[in-house]
């Protein structure tokens, strides 16, 4: 027992060791010293905020990054370190919020304005404010000792010697002291502000220490003094009305002063109080409570609210003058699906869900989210799109042209701000869990879960009606596409060797038929001619068809020959469109012998043995337990083919 008591107490005491070890504390003279040597340490709340989030590190993406060009448009988008494990196809937003922090760090305009996250129901807005209000946390600020507000000690400098102050200390110096701070000033050091203690303290919500929050709150228990502090009643006997000790200035903008106020669901306040929110704001200052003059307020004000709220709110031509102090960044839903897989993947990391996922699940519940939130086009079917839209090449069997992703977003304005959001695919894996007990989920059990989501949860007929489509058509059609590819692959034993004799075969052709020569039998020496057949068979494989089979062919002949003459290795997977087109060209050819073994009920003992060596690759290889794969196996056998 003695032995764990001490273990604890090491560990308190280390701990406390560990922690910053000297605060700061001396009078307003000692802080000029500290403020001389460092001027880097004044910053407005906007500068601070930008500021540590940079510190974590910013990379523009590189010209060459196909992502630059096809999703950001060339757009020379930075990207934040600070975001980057945590936020995935959000970098435009993050990039439109620290845009808006640079310029009020500038003191532009945008310092005096509302920042406001607008968008869907889990697109992410509650969770990059959280992210955004802990890039403070623990990040130490000076200020005035018995400040409620912990204002700037700088404020104690008189007017009329700011001048002559800042051109000394390099710094700019903003605000006046607050009642309290004034108050302490005058009565306990009798005005001499050189001697106003000051003091070093961290950032944090907890603390409610240049971090607050303002929830949202109904008509009936609405009080300004959530925001600005009150007066304390009682001690009215003791203090006149006009004596600043009896404020208590612990509103949000009190305590958010120097750092951020957010304000969650903003517009789920009635509007007189948001009037007070930001007409005081347009000043830096804000009222105080009683008959005390307006509170300087230096800070970022973030908002957020859905997209219904918004034009409720944007519809009242009363609050024309509101609208004109806020800064409104969309936040949509993510459109590529790599970035939504990772999504839940990070959520799924992070729970303690210790179940077996298998092979393509998460995928597939984020292909029916993402095409939910698209908007169909004419150009191509809506599959297409969704694939087209995180920059993969989409070669169709037989199209020339390729659709250019920049012509898809120009039809839309608004893309990503309707359709499935986060917070329903999770509930339907976790839906998926708990129905079946099976303890683990499949692609075949999350559309399941997920069709009776939709038709559980969404009470718009039409909406929930699409969803069934994309799901019961869209969705469940490319899966049994993955799934039959995948089947085939897990069934050719020889895969290597097979594709390998296939390319030998394909590049003696092509050779032959670029420098118009006879080619050898590799075993009789027999002389004949390309077999044409063959060629073409392997290259439709990957649309290669009529006029562009020459280039394709004296291309591969000479990447081949230009490796061969370096001296490297060459082999069937050297030049990917071919090793593509070698690949599927295989897994046509055994689907028939795949089918036949897995469906028959009745397996004879070759088939059993392919049928068991099958399934160890797609444990081994692909990630599946026996039990999942089994799953998998028997919806392939129901629906892939069906006997006609
Ligand atoms: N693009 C994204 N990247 C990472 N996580 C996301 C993204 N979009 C949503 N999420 C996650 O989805 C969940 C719900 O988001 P939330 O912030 O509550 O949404 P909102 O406030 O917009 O309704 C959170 O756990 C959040 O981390
Ligand atoms: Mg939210």
């Amino acid at each position: 027992m003695s032995k764990k008591k001490n273990n604890f107490i090491d560990l308190i005491k280390s701990h406390r060791a560990n922690k910053k070890d000297e605060k700061f504390e001396g009078d307003f003279l000692s802080y000029l010293d500290l403020v001389q040597s460092n001027p880097d340490i004044i910053k407005t709340a906007h500068k601070r905020l930008h500021d540590a989030i940079s510190d974590h590190g910013v990379e523009s993406i590189s010209p060459e990054d196909p992502r630059k060009r096809k999703i950001f448009d060339g757009d020379s988008i930075k990207i934040y370190d600070y975001f980057k494990d945590e936020f995935f196809g959000m970098e435009r937003v993050i990039y439109k919020v620290m845009r808006f922090l640079r310029s009020a760090a500038l003191k532009g305009e945008e310092s005096r304005q509302v920042l406001l996250l607008m968008g869907p129901v889990g697109a992410g807005k509650s969770a990059l404010t959280e992210h955004i209000k802990r890039a403070l946390e623990q990040l130490p600020y000076y200020h005035l000792k018995g400040d409620p507000q912990r204002g700037e000690p700088l404020q104690l400098i008189p007017r009329g010697l700011r001048s002559d102050f800042e051109d000394n200390l390099k710094v700019k110096i903003e605000g006046d002291l607050s009642p309290v701070a004034r108050d302490i000033l005058l009565r306990e050091h009798k005005g001499k502000f050189e001697n106003y203690p000051v003091e070093e303290s961290t950032f944090s919500q907890r603390g409610r220490r240049g971090i607050a929050v303002v929830p949202p709150m109904d008509a009936n228990s609405q009080d300004v003094s959530v925001l600005i502090g009150s007066e304390d009643i009682s001690k009215l006997d003791k203090y006149s009305e006009d004596d600043a000790r009896i404020l208590s200035l612990n509103g949000a903008f009190n305590v958010g002063n120097r750092g951020i106020v957010e304000l969650v669901e903003v517009f789920k306040n009635e509007i007189e109080f948001l009037h007070t929110i930001i007409t005081a704001t347009q000043e830096k200052r804000v009222p105080s409570p009683g008959k005390h003059d307006m509170v300087f307020f230096d800070g970022v004000i973030l908002a957020h609210c859905n997209e219904s709220e918004w034009n409720r709110f944007k519809s009242e031509h009363t609050n024309e003058a509101i609208l004109d102090r806020i800064v409104k960044i969309n936040v949509p839903y993510v459109l590529e699906l790599d970035q939504e897989i990772k999504i839940y993947e990070k959520m799924l990391s992070r729970s303690d869900f210790s179940y077996h996922i298998a092979p393509h699940t998460i995928r597939i519940a984020s292909m029916f989210s993402i095409l939910s939130r698209l908007h169909e086009t004419q150009k191509c079917d809506i599959l297409t799109k969704m694939k087209i839209y995180p920059g993969e090449e989409v070669i169709e069997k037989g199209r020339v042209k390729r659709i250019d992703i920049k012509d898809l977003r120009a039809e839309v304005r608004e893309e990503g701000m309707k359709g499935i959001s986060t917070r329903f695919i999770m509930k339907s894996i976790d839906a998926a869990l708990s129905d079946s007990e099976k303890g683990f989920i499949t692609p075949v059990s999350i559309m399941h879960s997920i069709a009776n989501q939709v038709n559980e949860q969404i009470p718009d007929q039409s909406f929930r009606e699409k969803c069934l489509g994309i799901i019961q058509t869209v969705v469940s059609e490319e899966y049994l596409k993955i799934l039959e590819n995948e089947i085939a692959k897990a069934f050719i034993n020889a895969y290597e060797e097979q594709a390998q004799s296939l390319f030998d075969t394909y590049l003696d052709n092509a050779e032959a038929y670029t420098t118009r020569q006879k080619l050898k039998d590799r075993v009789t020496k027999e002389e004949m001619q390309p077999d044409e057949n063959f060629m073409r068979a392997i290259e439709e494989q990957i649309g290669i068809n009529g006029s562009a089979r020459d280039g394709f062919r004296s291309d591969v002949t000479a990447y081949m020959f230009a490796k061969m003459r370096r001296g490297e290795k060459v082999d069937y997977k050297s030049y990917e469109p071919l090793a593509e087109a070698i690949e599927f060209y295989l897994i046509s050819s055994v689907k028939d012998m795949a089918r036949i073994v897995t469906k028959s009920k009745t397996r004879d003992d070759d088939q059993k043995k392919k049928y068991s060596e099958m399934i160890q690759t797609m444990i081994d290889e692909y990630g599946y337990t026996a039990e999942s794969a089994e799953e998998v196996l028997i919806y392939a056998s129901n629906n892939l083919w069906r006997d006609s």
